[in-house]
């Protein structure tokens, strides 16, 4: 189908938007500094945290697992069997734990991702979330996927 025009100008640090992309939900966030500057943190507890057997264009993977440190993209599918995971951005919220910086909780068998859509151990979603093909144009106030 046609790419899918996304304006993103009026996303503000530390926002979430959801578009549809070939009939898939996809997720615009945009990091705060804090957030981006927390991803390292999260290496050691991850599964893949290099993205090394996960699904993302080659430009994104870094540990951001983006094009921009602040602008994330990723299909909101969860990589154990399909729910949609819960944008959970908050710090050490009471269910997630002291060490929780932010991110993507999936309520239907609790997988666990991070502001990089970079998958926890120890739950049932084997990968990162995936990340689609996208650019940006015009001073990066819209996004093409
Ligand atoms: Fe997300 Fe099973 S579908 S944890």
């Amino acid at each position: 189908g046609a790419p899918a025009e996304v304006n993103i100008s009026k996303l503000e640090p530390g926002q979430k938007i959801d578009v549809e992309w070939r009939g898939k939900p996809v997720w615009v966030v945009k990091r705060t500094p804090e957030m981006v500057a927390n991803l390292p943190k999260n290496d050691p507890k991850l599964v893949d945290p290099k993205s090394e057997s996960s699904d993302q264009p080659s430009y994104c993977q870094n540990e951001g697992r983006s094009r921009k440190p602040d602008i994330w993209v990723a299909v909101g599918v969860c990589t154990h069997l399909g729910c949609s995971p819960t944008f959970r951005p908050e710090l050490a919220p009471a269910d997630l734990g002291p060490e929780w910086l932010g991110g993507f909780y999936c309520p239907c068998h609790g997988s666990k991702f991070d502001l990089a859509g970079r998958v926890f151990s120890g739950v049932p979603a084997p990968t990162n979330l995936v990340i689609p093909p996208h650019k940006f144009f015009g001073d990066a106030d819209s996004m093409l996927l």
